[in-house]
């Protein structure tokens, strides 16, 4: 078969169809970024956040999603959008987006360890005995020009005690002031509570979801794109109702687990030659291997915070 025939593809994707299977299966393993509605708003918003002057009163943004939504994915994808290489050689970094991992115990010493870490400052492991003084990161973070620092799992800090949270809160009013840089807290819907107990954050943060897919052109848009990046010889016939009805049910619309079974219907299709993934690719108990529906609350199925 030649790629002129593989027309049910798009473009960029024919000539990966024309390689051998492990080649093919490595591709559809490899992460890819398929756009979504919501995902687009989101994307503007954090947009609006970056594009906005500094001022003693930034607008922040609190984004949450149930695990595997696809929220550090896109977070992920805006810092690529604004990374900026200075010289020729590349080397001198700014940062005008810095996306750091909340720690697992929200004191100041370790956030700072971490948000140098993101930035790619070397920490010394015993940061006890060396820990980050403020003045530091202050310098740090203003000469790599950080415009927005986003705390991805920002829920770890609801493990910390009532007296860390309070603190964690404090750190992060005396970032946004002292710094005027915006702040992006991303995390589980529970998150919210960690803000709820202060007046000036909680006014300061614009409140956005991802919410869990559902039965709707919207889903059935995603699968098909998904699929469509995937380089299988046969066109699929994914946007039946049967199929759409098959993949929320077990997923929960979460995702994670309609990306995992798609790629691993993907690669059962490419093993057994049969190239195609339709409602009978699915039936294999394999493709379903540790994927299942959480059980979410009916608020954050149906109600989205967008807009
Ligand atoms: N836009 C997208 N295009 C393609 N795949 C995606 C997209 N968004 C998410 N995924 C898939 O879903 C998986 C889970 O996404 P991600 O890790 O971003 O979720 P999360 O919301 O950060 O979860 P957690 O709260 O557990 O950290 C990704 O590894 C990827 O396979
Ligand atoms: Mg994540």
């Amino acid at each position: 078969m030649c790629p002129a025939e593989w027309l049910h593809l798009p473009e960029d994707v024919r000539p990966l169809a024309a390689l051998g299977s492990e080649e093919r299966i490595r591709h559809i393993r490899a992460k890819r970024w398929v756009d979504y509605p919501h995902a687009d708003r989101v994307m503007r918003r954090l947009n609006e956040i970056y594009a906005q002057p500094r001022s003693e009163r930034m607008e922040n943004m609190l984004l949450i999603g149930h695990s595997g939504m696809g929220k550090t994915t896109l977070v992920r994808k805006f810092e690529r959008t604004h990374t900026v290489r200075v010289g020729n050689s590349g080397t001198c970094r700014l940062h005008p987006i810095v996306v750091m991992l909340m720690p697992h115990d929200p004191t100041g010493p370790r956030f700072f360890a971490q948000l140098l870490k993101a930035i790619g400052v070397p920490t010394i492991d015993s940061f006890e005995r060396t820990a980050p003084r403020e003045s530091t990161v202050l310098r740090v973070l203003a000469e790599v020009q950080a415009k927005v620092i986003v705390i991805d799992e920002m829920n770890s800090v609801l493990a910390g005690t009532a007296r860390q949270q309070r603190l964690f809160l404090q750190l992060l009013r005396w970032l946004s002031n002292e710094l005027r840089v915006a702040l992006v807290g991303i995390g589980v819907p529970e998150t919210r509570h960690a803000l709820l107990s202060d007046d000036q954050l909680r006014n300061r943060f614009m409140n956005l979801e991802l919410p869990a897919w559902e039965n709707g052109e919207d889903f059935s848009h995603f699968v098909t794109r998904l699929v469509w990046s995937l380089p299988l010889r046969e066109p699929s016939p994914v946007d039946s109702r049967r199929l759409m009805k098959m993949l929320i049910g077990r997923t929960g619309g979460i995702t994670l687990g309609t990306c995992k079974a798609i790629e691993r219907a993907a690669i059962m299709a490419i093993r057994s030659g049969a190239e195609r993934l339709d409602y009978q690719a699915f039936e294999h108990a394999e493709v379903w291997d540790g994927i299942e529906a959480p059980v979410l609350m009916a608020g954050h199925r149906r109600k989205s915070r967008l807009g």
